[in-house]
C-alpha cells in the first residue's frame, strides 16, 4: 500500500482493470483506466494540479491568490481540492446544467460557485467564459486556469497518464481510446504513447456524433464532457490550443444512447460503475476492437465515475423524460404513452425567409393551425435537434402575412419523452391548460410536439362524464 505525503501527491497513478464480461467474444484484450481513483473523482485532477503548479512557478498566482475556472465540473473540482490544501481561495464558473452532484462537491471543497446560464455564443459578454475572464480582470491576484488553451494540462498527461499506460501493459498497449473534450488527456498520453511506441500504438477519439471535432454538426448533447458544441449563433467553431489533432488517428461517432447503454451494461456485468464520457470512450472501443485480433491491446481511459450520475444515467425516470431507453422499460406496465399521442412536426429555421419556410411547409399538407417547431440555424445536421436547438413553435396560420419567422415564434418550455406513460407525473404534473404544446423527446432528440388537449383528452372526457 502506498503512502503520500500529500492529497496532491496521491494524483495519479490510476491502475488498469481487464474487462472479462462486459468485452464479450471479443478477441484483443480490453482495459479500463478507471480515472475516478484520483482524489477528486476525474482525471481532471492531473491537469488541474499541472496547470496550477505552473501558474505558481511562473509568478501568475502567489499566496493570498484566487483560483478562477470556466468549466462542466471536474477541472473544477480538481483546483478546489488543490486549492483548499494549498490555502488559495477557488472561484468556479459554471452551468447550473452540470450534475448537480458535481455542484454539491465543489461547495463541499470550500469553492465558490457562480451558475451563468445565458444560451449565448462564447465572446457575447453574458457568456460563461465572459463571465470568468471579467471577473478575472477586477479581482486583484485572480488567475484563470484556461484549461482549453493551457499548455499544462496535455503536458500533464505526457508526464503521467502516458508513461503508466505504458508501464501497466508492459509495452503491449496497440490502441488508446479516449474521449477528447479539451483534448488534453488525449494529445498527452497519445503523444506520450506514440513516440515510446515509435508510432506503433493507435490513438482513438471517442466522440459524441455530434461533435465538432469528428465532422459532426457541433449541436448539443447530453453527455457531459466529452466533445465540442457549436453554438448556432457562432460565427466560427474555435478549437482549443490543448488539442492537438496530429496525435489522433480515427474518430468514432458515439450517441447518447449509445454510450448510456454501455455504462449501463459495464455497472451489470463488471461491476465497473463509470460515467457519461467513459460510455462514449467504451462504445468506441468495442466498435473498433470487433476489427482486432488477439495480439492486440487496447486501453480505455474512463473520466470519471457513474456515482456523479446517479441521478441522470442511471435514473429511470430521468431516461424515460428525456426519451431514452433503460432496462426498467422493459417491465413497465403498458398503456398509452406519450409517443402514441404525438405528431412528427415539420422543422423549419427560425432565419429562413417566411416564403421559403411557408413553401416548404405547403409539401406536408398542414391545416392552418398545426405546430411548426422552429429551430435555430444548424447546417448539416446528422441527427434531429436537440432541444437547446429549437426556438420554439409557430403555426401556418401566425407565419401566412408575417414579416419574419423569429416574430411568429413562441416559447415551448415543455419537453417529455417519446415512452412516458400518461399517468407519468411528468405528464400529469404538466399544467398547459388548452393551447399547450411540448416538445417530444426520442432519444434525447426533438421528434416531434404533443399538445395537452391530445394528452388530457381521456382524463377531461372522463371528468365531463363524472361530472355529468
Ligand atoms: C467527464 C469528463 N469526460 C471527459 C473529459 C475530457 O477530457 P479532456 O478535457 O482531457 O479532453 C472531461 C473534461 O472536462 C470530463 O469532465
Amino acid at each position: 500500500m502506498a503512502t503520500y505525503a500529500s492529497v496532491l501527491d496521491s494524483i495519479g497513478g490510476t491502475p488498469l482493470i481487464r474487462l472479462t464480461r462486459a468485452a464479450g467474444t471479443l478477441r484483443p484484450r480490453v482495459y479500463v483506466k478507471p480515472e475516478w481513483q484520483n482524489p477528486g473523482g476525474s482525471v481532471k485532477d492531473r491537469a488541474a494540479l499541472a496547470m496550477l503548479r505552473r501558474a505558481e512557478a511562473d509568478g501568475s498566482l502567489r499566496a493570498g491568490g484566487t483560483v478562477v475556472e470556466v468549466t462542466s465540473g471536474n477541472t473544477g473540482i480538481g483546483l478546489a481540492l488543490a486549492a483548499a490544501h494549498l490555502g488559495y481561495r477557488a472561484v468556479i464558473f459554471t452551468s447550473s446544467s452540470i450534475a448537480r452532484e458535481k455542484q454539491d462537491q465543489l461547495t463541499a471543497y470550500g469553492a465558490e460557485l457562480r451558475l451563468v446560464d445565458a444560451f449565448v455564443p462564447r465572446d457575447h459578454p453574458d457568456s460563461l467564459r465572459s463571465k470568468g475572464e471579467q471577473f478575472v480582470a477586477e479581482t486583484p491576484g485572480a488567475w484563470l486556469a484556461q484549461q482549453y488553451d493551457n499548455p499544462a494540462n496535455p503536458a500533464a498527461h505526457y508526464a503521467s497518464t502516458g508513461p503508466e499506460v505504458w508501464a501497466d501493459t508492459d509495452g503491449a498497449v496497440t490502441h488508446f481510446v479516449a474521449t477528447v473534450g479539451t483534448g488534453g488527456t488525449i494529445s498527452g498520453t497519445g503523444r506520450y504513447l506514440k513516440e515510446v511506441s515509435g508510432g506503433r500504438v493507435r490513438v482513438i477519439g471517442a466522440d459524441p456524433v455530434t461533435s465538432s471535432y469528428s465532422g459532426g454538426d457541433g449541436s448539443q448533447k447530453y453527455i457531459e464532457g466529452a466533445g465540442h458544441f457549436v453554438h448556432p449563433e457562432a460565427a466560427v467553431d474555435v478549437w482549443p490550443q490543448a488539442l492537438d489533432v496530429d496525435v489522433i488517428d480515427d474518430y468514432v461517432g458515439i450517441e447518447d444512447q449509445e454510450a448510456i447503454d454501455a455504462i449501463r451494461r459495464l455497472a451489470r456485468t463488471e461491476g465497473i460503475l463509470a460515467g457519461g464520457s467513459s460510455g462514449i470512450a467504451l462504445a468506441a472501443a468495442f466498435r473498433i476492437a470487433e476489427g482486432l485480433t488477439a495480439d492486440d491491446t487496447v486501453v480505455v481511459l474512463l473520466p470519471d465515475s457513474g456515482r456523479t450520475y446517479l441521478s441522470t444515467y442511471f435514473n429511470d425516470g430521468w431516461l424515460a423524460a428525456n426519451g431514452f431507453t433503460g432496462p426498467a422499460d422493459r417491465d413497465r406496465p403498458g398503456g398509452p404513452t406519450v409517443g402514441e399521442h404525438a405528431a412528427a412536426s415539420p422543422l423549419i429555421e427560425r432565419d429562413e425567409t417566411v416564403a421559403e419556410a411557408l413553401r416548404r411547409l405547403a409539401a406536408d399538407g398542414l391545416a392552418d393551425d398545426d405546430p411548426v417547431l422552429v429551430a435555430h440555424r444548424r447546417d448539416g445536421r446528422v441527427l434531429a435537434p436537440h432541444h437547446s436547438d429549437i426556438a420554439g413553435c409557430t403555426t401556418p396560420a401566425r407565419l401566412r402575412g408575417a414579416a419574419t419567422v423569429a416574430e411568429t415564434v413562441r416559447p415551448v418550455g415543455v419537453r417529455l419523452g417519446v415512452g412516458l406513460a400518461l399517468t407519468d407525473p411528468a405528464v400529469t404534473a404538466w399544467d398547459g391548460a388548452d393551447g399547450g404544446i411540448a416538445l417530444v423527446l426520442d432519444r434525447g432528440r426533438v421528434t416531434g410536439t404533443v399538445t395537452w388537449r391530445a394528452l388530457h383528452r381521456e382524463p377531461t372526457l372522463a371528468l365531463t362524464e363524472q361530472a355529468g
